[in-house]
């Protein structure tokens, strides 16, 4: 039996590239996720319970990358988590929430937290708009058991535009008249969306977010493909995610190419990332089936240990190098999932061929990620586990009664709080930044066309630390 080597992130190095990049802002490190999507920062965050949900989604996506909405919930709440995304930066939101003149101001608190929405259209029956309510109407009620008709300010002072009136028309309508709210109604005054001010300011701000044709912000959702994914694709499709992500730990396999073929079939416009895979041939059987993108990843990842409870799994380098030269001759974009450690490890991924990097345990333990944080002795922490750990099986509606059935291939573990997550971004895009210019490279196609790995030893492990000296 012939055995190959197989490398990872820490055995190599690039070699550096005579360069006439004169300064790192001269890179363009934008790059697509799949033929018809291209994100301005190559970053995706990881389908992880302890990662991504709408918060981290909609940071993603204001930084130029996206996020993908993990699948370890309710159909409902999953679907939920992507509104909260498409509703955060969309100049026209297409179904504004609504309340009834006869709902009382007690109802309209129980929206408020339900929505994470502080002002409402009130409409009739027919969908007429009689109002609006916002914060300075009821902050002065007399009780919660006030309706909404006495509190609302009327049609008769709402200045209102036509659906298709234009951003920039409705930022001068809006600047013009002090105006937060701009409903937009048809010619019988029935409500056909709503525009607001911090919308218009966001959008008009954020250039470098990752936007839908619509001006709104994108994002992906994961699902599985066994029982009810199905359900939950239509589910999400309904509520218009970007990308649909077929995740499984084991990609390469009938039930992963059935569930992409079946997606695909039922909506072919959908945009499909499929994975995980570690092997060119897996590469290859996904991109038969009809995925988009494909995630490269067996065992890499930070909270993983399915190669020590399984004895499978491939390095990472040496995955996404072998699956690229699949991707590379479809056109098909590569995400390096799992085992990124620092922003190098990054550029080695991107110059062996992946499109995008997955993060996940480096943006652990940041302001966005879902869960609390707790203190211990005195230093703040959040959690973060691996979606196939014990505490996530056992999460799990379905969860076995029996606890000893249960071979867990992740660990759970805490990780320092560590802030904003545009934090860590900035690092991320600043290393990718200074390495391309290291590369020679203008672009990322040029970082990989530039790309000389060497192989390095322990000793030359060691000596790109930091080392022999006191770090502060
Ligand atoms: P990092 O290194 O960025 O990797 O934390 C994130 C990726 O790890 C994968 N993942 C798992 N792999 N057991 C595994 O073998 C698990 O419990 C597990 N949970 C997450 C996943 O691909 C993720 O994007």
């Amino acid at each position: 039996m012939q055995i190959h080597t197989a490398l990872t992130y820490d055995d190599v190095l690039l070699v550096p590239q005579k360069s006439d990049i004169k300064s790192r802002q001269d890179v363009d490190i934008s790059s697509q996720l799949t033929k018809n999507i291209k994100l301005k920062t190559p970053i995706v965050s990881a389908n992880m319970d302890t990662v991504t949900e709408s918060k981290m989604a909609i940071a993603m996506a204001l930084a130029g990358g996206i996020g993908f909405i993990h699948r370890f919930c309710s159909i409902e709440y999953q679907v939920k988590e992507v509104e909260r995304v498409k509703r955060k930066q969309n100049i026209v939101i297409d179904n504004p929430f609504i309340v009834s003149p006869k709902d009382t101001l007690l109802e309209v608190k129980e929206k408020i937290k339900e929505y994470n929405c502080k002002s409402f259209l009130v409409t009739n029956e027919d969908q007429e708009l009689l109002g609006i309510l916002t914060n300075r109407d009821s902050t002065f009620a007399k009780n919660d058991a006030v309706l909404v008709e006495e509190l609302m300010t009327p049609k008769s002072k709402l200045i209102t535009a036509p659906y298709d009136i234009s951003p920039a028309r409705a930022r001068e309508l809006m600047a013009n008249n002090k105006i937060e709210k701009l409903p937009l109604v048809d010619n019988n005054f029935k409500i056909k969306g709503l525009i607001t001010a911090t919308d218009i300011a966001k959008n008009y701000n954020n250039a470098h977010a990752s936007k839908d044709s619509k001006g709104r912000l994108i994002v992906g959702a994961a699902v599985g493909v066994r029982g009810d994914y199905m359900e939950r694709v239509d589910a999400l499709v309904k509520a218009e995610a970007d990308v649909i992500v077929v995740d499984i730990a084991h990609g390469h396999s009938d039930n992963a190419i059935s569930a992409i073929q079946t997606i695909k079939t039922k909506y072919p416009n959908v945009e499909v990332v499929g994975g995980n895979v570690a092997t060119a041939k897996g590469a290859l059987d996904l991109i038969k089936a009809g995925a988009d993108c494909i995630k490269v990843g067996v065992g890499p990842g930070s909270t993983c240990i399915t190669r020590t409870t399984t004895g499978f799994g491939v390095p990472q380098l040496t995955a996404v190098f072998n699956a690229a030269r699949v991707c590379l001759k479809y056109n098909i974009p590569l995400i390096a999932d799992g085992g990124i450690k620092q922003p190098g490890d990054m550029v080695k991924a991107l110059a062996a061929g992946a499109s995008l990097a997955m993060l996940g345990g480096q943006l652990s333990g940041t302001k966005e990620t879902p869960g609390p944080t707790i203190t211990y002795h005195g230093q703040q922490y959040k959690i973060s586990r691996g979606m196939a750990s014990l505490t996530a099986a056992l999460s799990r509606p379905d969860a076995k009664e029996n606890i000893s059935n249960i071979t867990p291939e992740g660990v759970e573990a805490r990780v320092p709080y560590r802030g904003p997550v545009n934090n860590i971004l900035g690092q991320y895009i600043g290393g990718l930044r200074s390495g391309m210019s290291y590369g020679n490279a203008r672009n990322l196609s040029e970082l990989r066309a530039s790309a000389e790995f060497v192989r390095i030893t322990n000793a030359g492990m060691r000596e790109s630390t930091s080392h022999d000296n006191m770090v502060l």
